[in-house]
């Protein structure tokens, strides 16, 4: 059992803290936002993410878990610190450290004995020694510290059980003092029967496997979309075609899903992240620039799908079903809705727009869209709906009730949910992505 702080409460630092907690660890968790933290001490969790509030209850319950603003606190109860705050996309690109470089400063203000300070953040390689060289120049070398890299692979939606069933732990560390007392953390998840594989590396290696995992993920989204958009134009099938694909053990069936591309907090930050860290060391990285080209037109094919409809989209009403990113959150960071949501004002079209979960997010960025509050509500008297987010209860619609209230039964599957044959046979004009012409 450690005494652990973990800093930052967001979708990794707060499933991070409680599931450490949940290890047996006594850990305090700390944030700067004064609601989120005592929105948390009341069990009101800041962010969607299944299983958390449960989990987070029964550790607090427990007196494993505990939330606080104050980093003295922390730091002084604790002998590890993961670092979870946010680096966001610097204006103008790269990557903005001005989150981790604070935490930093102020680990390096409140310590009082040896102790192992964790990134969890994503940050380009060198971050971890630039940590060692702010910290040393604050404390002048009075206590002993080391660094270690630990990036988070967790995915929003289905973080707790990443993170306690990772593909593999990456610790990226030279003191061998660190390293045994972090794989004495992980201990629970690395020997039997879950044996999840400890790599130890050094530091700038462990940040760049995170980037280079993220860019790779991304990079086969990107392909996959526009082998589709190759497929529309030869009469080709692309789930047959990502089917044959992925029974390659090289190639693998995960991540050859078609459709209107990538969002959310991490793969297009990170994407643009790894460029300019490769831009600062001297080289272009023509693949990742690509990947991210294909990406930024992608949720704009919804816009021609219609247009091939409706050449004016002007007056028409087109109704989104899903809103945030991925299916089980409601992150809406980066999501494709937004584009599409912006080319639809932009062409003059009026918006209605559901999400299971992401309406309250979507209610604060005021988009120019109406809110509904069901699949069916929003779809009643529009020209056209658009599957925007795979989530399931929109794979269980009944189609022919949808297609009797609207206006003309006019489907995009932004994410190739449905079956075009069932669709076709509901009365719907359908188009999906990469899935020959479009039937009708
Ligand atoms: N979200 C994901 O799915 C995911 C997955 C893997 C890695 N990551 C990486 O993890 C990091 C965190 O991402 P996130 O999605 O959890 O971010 P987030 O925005 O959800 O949470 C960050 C939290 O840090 C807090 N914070 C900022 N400065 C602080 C300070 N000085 N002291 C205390 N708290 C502070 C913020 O208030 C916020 O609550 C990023 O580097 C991200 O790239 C994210």
């Amino acid at each position: 059992m450690k005494k652990i702080c973990v800093v930052g409460a967001g979708y990794v630092g707060l499933v991070t803290a409680t599931c450490l907690a949940d290890l047996g660890n006594e850990v305090i968790c700390i944030d700067v936002d004064e609601d989120r933290i005592e929105g948390l001490k009341k069990g009101i969790m800041p962010i969607f993410e299944p299983g958390l509030a449960e989990l987070v209850e029964q550790n607090c319950q427990q007196e494993r878990l505990r939330f606080s603003l104050s980093m003295e606190e922390g730091v002084r109860a604790s002998e590890v610190i993961f670092v979870a705050v946010g680096t966001p996309p610097r204006e103008g690109g790269g990557v903005d450290l001005k989150f981790v470089e604070a935490v930093a400063a102020e680990i390096a203000t409140h310590m009082n004995s040896y102790k192992i300070i964790v990134n969890k953040s994503t940050v380009p390689a060198g971050t971890g020694a630039r940590m060692q060289d702010l910290i040393r120049a604050q404390r002048n070398g009075d206590f002993d510290f080391d660094i270690v890299s630990n990036p988070e692979f967790l995915r929003e939606g289905s973080a707790i059980n990443d993170f306690k069933r990772p593909d593999r732990i990456v610790l990226g560390c030279t003191s061998e003092r660190a390293l045994d007392a972090m794989r004495a953390l992980y201990d629970p998840l690395s020997i039997p029967p879950l044996e999840t594989p400890i790599i130890a590396t050094n530091v700038e290696s462990a940040e760049m496997i995170k980037y280079a995992s993220n860019a790779f993920l991304a990079t086969k989204i990107s392909f996959i979309n526009e082998i589709a958009n190759v497929c529309e134009r030869v009469g080709a099938d692309i789930d047959t075609v990502a089917k044959g694909m992925g029974m390659d053990s090289r190639i693998g069936p995960r991540f050859l899903h078609a459709g209107i591309g990538y969002g959310g907090s991490c793969f297009p930050k990170d994407t643009e992240g790894l460029l300019e860290i490769a831009r600062d060391a001297g080289y272009d990285l023509r693949i990742v620039d690509a990947v991210m080209k294909v990406n930024d037109v992608q949720p704009l094919r919804v816009i021609e799908k219609l247009q091939r409809v409706f050449p004016d989209l002007g007056g028409r009403t087109v109704g989104l079903l899903g809103l945030s990113f991925k299916p089980n959150t409601d992150d809406l960071r980066a999501a494709p809705s937004e584009r599409i949501i912006e080319s639809l004002h932009a062409a003059g079209a009026k918006i209605k727009a559901y999400d299971p979960v992401a309406g309250e997010e979507a209610a604060k960025r005021k988009w120019p869209i109406e809110l509904c509050r069901s699949a069916y509500a929003t779809v009643a008297g529009c020209d056209a709906m658009v599957v925007v987010t795979e989530w399931d209860a929109f794979k269980e619609l009944d189609l022919v009730r949808i297609r009797e209230s609207m206006l003309s039964p006019v489907l995009i599957d932004g994410r190739n949910i449905y079956d075009p044959t069932v669709v076709a046979e509901a009365g719907f004009h359908y188009d999906g992505f990469g899935r020959g012409s479009a039937a009708s």
